[in-house]
């Protein structure tokens, strides 16, 4: 895959990633209300080539998000809305049958896109759900034994509501592994609450957004990520961290082998962004809770003791030896 990203032979330019990122966020910035270490997850999922799960409660900005970050890149857009009765091909696609030429051709289906933005995801079957978590993992589409790829980059934005509102469907953790972050939005401070309220009845600011970043930027940050230098020393601390949630008591599942992968990646965007070629345990630190705690289950003596998947990954940062 390496040869159709774009910027591959160049040298590792820190500064036109680090600039993009500013970009997207100052872009979304105009739509969003979220604080800025938010949005700039959002970007650094787009970078690591991640899949972003957005959970939270109704209203508060999930799908705008979702439909902000699309439309700040010049990248192909597509969106679902799942539902219960949404078959896997509505996702896929389907072959159909030609009158004139007596054959069948495939008709893709919407995960033909760069950014898919799945709303809802826990309303439709793990039928359907299984379809796009199967495209999310294998980068192609399989219809009647033919496979067809998808292009790069293919990012997946799926929302959903906390499984206690709402979950029809919830996704088991297994299905989560495979999403690469998961961010909630959060209520907004009071005077950015007001000024949305006027916004929202007078401007409507998502109209208006317009794309910041072209395809091959975004292509050129992936490949740069992809070179951030990592020592050795980090990796056994991204390990060692993995581990940590494996051997604790008041976790049923800990943290996979997919997971550490997923936090190197999204920890190499993140130093990037920084403007630096070289990862530092900081980087691997700040990007930990949103990309280990919507994989880990707890067990239900700590889930009553309040104590949530999130917590305890900042609790297994703090107690985890850093390298020096
Ligand atoms: N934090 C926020 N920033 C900007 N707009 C928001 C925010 N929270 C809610 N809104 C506005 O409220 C409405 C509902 O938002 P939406 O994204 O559909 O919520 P959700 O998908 O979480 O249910 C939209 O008009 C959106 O612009
Ligand atoms: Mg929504």
């Amino acid at each position: 895959m390496d040869e159709t990203l774009a910027g591959v032979e160049e040298p590792l330019r820190t500064t036109r990633s680090a600039d993009l990122a500013r970009r997207v966020v100052t872009n979304l910035r105009q739509v969003m209300h979220a604080p800025d270490e938010t949005l700039e997850l959002a970007v650094l999922c787009l970078f690591s080539e991640g899949h972003l799960i957005i959970e939270d409660l109704p209203g508060v900005g999930k799908t705008t998000l979702a439909k902000a970050l699309a439309r700040s890149v010049d990248l192909s857009f597509s969106r679902i809305q799942f539902t219960p009765d949404l078959l896997p091909s509505d996702v896929t696609g389907v072959n159909v049958f030609n009158q004139r030429s007596h054959e069948f051709e495939f008709r893709p289906g919407p995960v033909f896109a760069n950014v898919l933005l799945v709303d809802e995801i826990n309303r439709t079957s793990p039928k359907t759900q299984a379809a796009l978590l199967e495209c999310m993992q294998e980068g192609q589409v399989t219809i009647d034994g033919v496979s067809y790829q998808l292009a790069p980059p293919f990012m997946v934005m799926a929302t959903q509501n906390p499984i206690e509102y709402e979950g029809t469907y919830p996704l088991p953790e297994a299905q989560l592994d495979r999403f690469t972050m998961r961010i909630a939005i959060g209520y907004p401070p009071l005077a950015a609450e007001v000024q949305m309220l006027t916004e929202q009845t007078t401007t409507m600011p998502l109209e208006s957004l317009t794309p910041v970043a072209s395809t091959q930027e975004v292509l050129a940050a992936i490949a740069d990520a992809r070179r951030v230098y990592v020592e050795d020393s980090v990796q056994r601390y991204v390990v060692a961290l993995l581990r940590q949630t494996r051997g604790d008591g008041r976790l049923h599942l800990g943290a996979s082998p997919r997971a550490g992968i997923n936090l190197l990646r999204v920890a190499k965007a993140r130093a990037l962004v920084a403007g630096r070629d070289y990862i530092v345990p900081d980087d691997v630190k700040t990007v930990a809770p949103a990309v280990l705690a919507h994989r880990l289950i707890l067990a239900p003596e700590a889930r009553s003791a309040g104590l949530s998947d999130a917590d305890l990954v900042r609790d297994v940062v703090e107690h985890t030896p850093v390298p020096v």
